[in-house]
């Protein structure tokens, strides 16, 4: 899989993280080695079927990412694509549609980019990291700005899958999904002019660690998009779930947004502001035939869906922009 990313690390070259590509070469071949992951094969065979046409059209800066139609296939393969397409399973970040099908994936991500993107500095000629970027959805939204080059990462592996699919297509050599977590992410320089850190901030053990890791990745006058889940309340307010949050395992601490505008200052960021708050609905997080698992529907009180299954405030989002001095 190393050659589907020959061509972004060839652009990596030209940058301050040019020193980095020996072990970056090594780590994706670690994440797509059949003994990494048990499902390598199904999504490997699935990949070798997808087929080999090419798109008549490619639009990535709108709602549905469209890349081909139906036309561009013959009816043979339009038949099988679905199918192919479903191998991917479970299909999060979205929506695309593939040569006419339509891939509805539990999250309408564009309602995330549609709060975030009217906020945020021009991305053009920046390098930009998205992190815990699932399928790519947002960084293909960005690509339309131009920038020099686009880091995704995630190290959930179907994920990943999901952008090689897109970009199967797409051949972009400025727009990568890496199969990585953040904490593979050398901080050989600040390199990154915008970090995302979208959906991620709930999940990490220790926040402030969180925090000043984005700092020390993002060049002087970088910018810092930060999406996270919040609860009401004042600077000290904070809530650890004492278990599972909206069913989720992994979840440590939802702050208040004026507790994280006030973390985000304490950890050196200036200009911090809240751009957005909304509460997820059944319209934006939901199961598809895409995402076939549970959604939000079935991790609020079925009684009362200002409240989760566990008793918490149901999911709210905040988003935060700073900027490192
Ligand atoms: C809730 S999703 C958010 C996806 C996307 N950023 C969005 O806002 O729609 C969180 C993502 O973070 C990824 N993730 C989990 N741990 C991570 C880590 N240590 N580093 C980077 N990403 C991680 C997960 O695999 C998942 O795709």
């Amino acid at each position: 899989m190393i050659e589907n990313y020959s061509s972004f690390i060839k652009n990596l070259e030209k940058t301050s993280l040019n020193e980095w590509i020996p072990k970056l070469e090594k780590q994706i071949t670690h994440a797509f080695s059949p003994k990494t992951n048990g499902h390598y094969d199904r999504w490997n065979q699935a990949w070798e079927l997808l087929p080999n046409a090419k798109p008549s059209v490619i639009h990535l800066n709108q709602s549905t990412l469209e890349i081909g139609t139906c036309a561009d296939l013959t009816p043979e393969e339009n038949k099988k694509l679905h199918n192919i397409l479903m191998s991917f399973h479970p299909w999060r970040k979205g929506p695309f549609s593939f040569f006419g099908t339509e891939v509805d994936t539990e999250w309408r991500s564009d309602f995330k980019w549609d709060r975030v993107s009217s906020h945020i500095k021009p991305l053009k000629d920046g390098m930009i990291l998205d992190i815990g970027c699932g399928s790519g959805y947002h960084c293909w939204r960005m690509l339309s700005q131009e920038p020099k080059l686009i880091f995704g990462i995630d190290p959930f592996l179907a994920f990943v899958w999901q952008y090689l699919v897109a970009n199967k297509y797409i051949k972009s050599d400025r727009c990568a999904v890496l199969p990585l977590g953040i904490d593979s992410i050398p901080s050989i320089l600040p390199a990154f002019s915008t970090i995302f850190s979208m959906g991620v901030f709930y999940h990490r053990k220790d926040p402030i660690a969180h925090l000043i890791q984005i700092k020390n990745l993002l060049r002087p006058k970088g910018e810092v998009v930060l999406e996270t889940i919040v609860i009401k309340g004042g600077e000290q307010d904070i809530l650890v779930p004492k278990d599972r949050y909206a069913k989720m395992r992994n979840v440590w601490f939802i702050p208040s947004s004026d507790a994280m505008r006030m973390w985000l200052n304490k950890c050196g960021f200036r200009k911090v502001r809240v751009v957005n708050e909304t509460v997820t609905s059944f319209e934006e997080q939901r199961k598809t035939e895409w995402m076939k698992f549970e959604s939000l529907k079935d991790f609020l009180d079925p009684k009362d869906i200002t409240k989760t299954i566990e008793g918490y405030p149901s999911p709210r989002r905040a988003i935060f922009i700073a900027e490192k001095p």
